[in-house]
């Protein structure tokens, strides 16, 4: 055989083995999985430039130095109804912006800066406070500042995806959808995504592992009816519920089900030293952020109008995994639950349905 007859032969077989590599791929795009993957929207956002974070208390400040120091915006506008505060973070940011890639930090008071974001990550709100710092109870209180703030950010950044940290955040966020008609899908709150870690943390404190290696979910509300989804957790493959006989459940021998109340009261046991609670927020929101602005996705749990999803009959704002990608939720994920977990579920959307429907919007 002469050299070029070698040479066509073996480019022959290159060809024939990069054309079976994508018949194989289009295959498993048709894979049955996309049937548990329900869209949402797909929306790309060519890079995320501009994030306003309207409240600049100590969830808004956390985000910003968050957001700030993780690279995710050059252009950070800072908004309070305090303008003087938003100005002294502002500026307290802005001094060191040689540490922060020369981000701009820009103070605002009544919006106008924060035309043409990319992203309003809503903190402004009533802190949950008496004695059972009762997210709901703060509740009306955040819609009447809601009521007020949110319709002029729309009208001055249409395209941006809202995302919202102010509490009960489910709650809030339906209040959202309702004063704005924003779509569902660039309109959410990190809800359960912080429940979701939290968990983890729990479960690998437990283990003796790194959290960043224990998979599982809480979903539902971001809140007292939060469910923590055990038949979900797994660690290198194996699933907890495989190898430990009634996990969480019935006799538990080994009394996993304290940490269903470990994750719900998570936030509290801060909140009662501190007064409030802002660290973990402010990473879990700028984990969603960067899933946002990286181009790679990520699968979180995170809150939108679920009607019609995991036997939600109603609009009603909770967690489930989503993948969030540049424009916000492109797809919602049917977890498999047991039967407990799903009458959980409908019990905490029950919950959240009736704070719902006694907002006053
Ligand atoms: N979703 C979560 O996981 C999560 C976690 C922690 C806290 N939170 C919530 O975040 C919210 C903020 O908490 P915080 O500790 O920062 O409270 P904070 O009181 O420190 O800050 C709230 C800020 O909002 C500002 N504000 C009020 N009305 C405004 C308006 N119309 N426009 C702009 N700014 C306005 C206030 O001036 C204040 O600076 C609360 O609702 C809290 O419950 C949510």
């Amino acid at each position: 055989m002469t050299l070029s007859q070698l040479i066509r032969l073996n480019m022959a077989r290159f060809q024939a083995k990069t054309w079976n590599t994508k018949t194989m791929s289009s295959k498993s795009a048709k894979s049955c999985f996309s049937k548990s993957m329900k869209p949402m929207k797909q929306f790309k956002r060519p890079r995320i430039s501009k994030i306003s974070v309207v409240g600049a208390g100590q969830v808004g400040t956390a985000i910003s130095a968050m957001l700030l120091l993780r690279n995710l915006t050059k252009n950070l506008v800072i908004l309070d109804i305090n303008y003087e505060l938003a100005q002294a973070e502002a500026l307290d940011f802005q001094h060191a912006s040689a540490f922060l890639n020369d981000a701009r930090v820009v103070p605002c008071g009544d919006s106008t800066n924060s035309k043409n974001s990319d992203v309003v990550i809503i903190t402004a709100g009533a802190r949950p406070s008496g004695k059972d710092r009762s997210r709901l109870a703060a509740m009306q209180k955040t819609v009447e500042i809601l009521k007020k703030a949110v319709p002029k950010l729309v009208e001055l950044s249409p395209d941006a995806t809202f995302i919202i940290i102010s509490n009960p955040a489910d709650v809030m966020t339906y209040a959202v959808q309702r004063i704005t008609n924003l779509p569902k899908h660039r309109c959410f709150t990190t809800g359960c995504h912080l429940d979701t870690v939290r968990f983890r943390n729990l479960i690998a404190n437990r283990l003796r592992l790194p959290p960043s290696q224990v998979h599982g979910y809480v979903i539902g509300e971001h809140g007292a009816s939060a469910v923590p989804v055990w038949s979900s957790v797994s660690i290198a493959g194996i699933r907890l519920n495989d190898v430990v006989k009634n996990l969480a459940c019935g006799d538990d021998p080994e009394n996993w089900a304290k940490i269903n109340k470990q994750v719900t009261t998570g936030g509290l046991a801060v909140a009662k030293t501190k007064g409030y609670t802002n660290w973990a927020i402010a990473l879990t929101c700028a984990d969603i952020v960067q899933a946002m602005s990286g181009g790679k996705g990520k699968i979180a749990c995170v809150g939108t109008d679920m009607k019609g999803l995991s036997g939600i009959q109603d609009n009603v704002v909770l967690s489930l995994p989503c993948l969030v990608t540049s424009g916000g939720i492109s797809h919602v994920f049917e977890l498999p639950l047991t039967d407990v977990e799903q009458s959980k579920l409908m019990a905490s959307a029950n919950i959240l349905l009736e704070a719902q429907c006694s907002l006053s919007i």
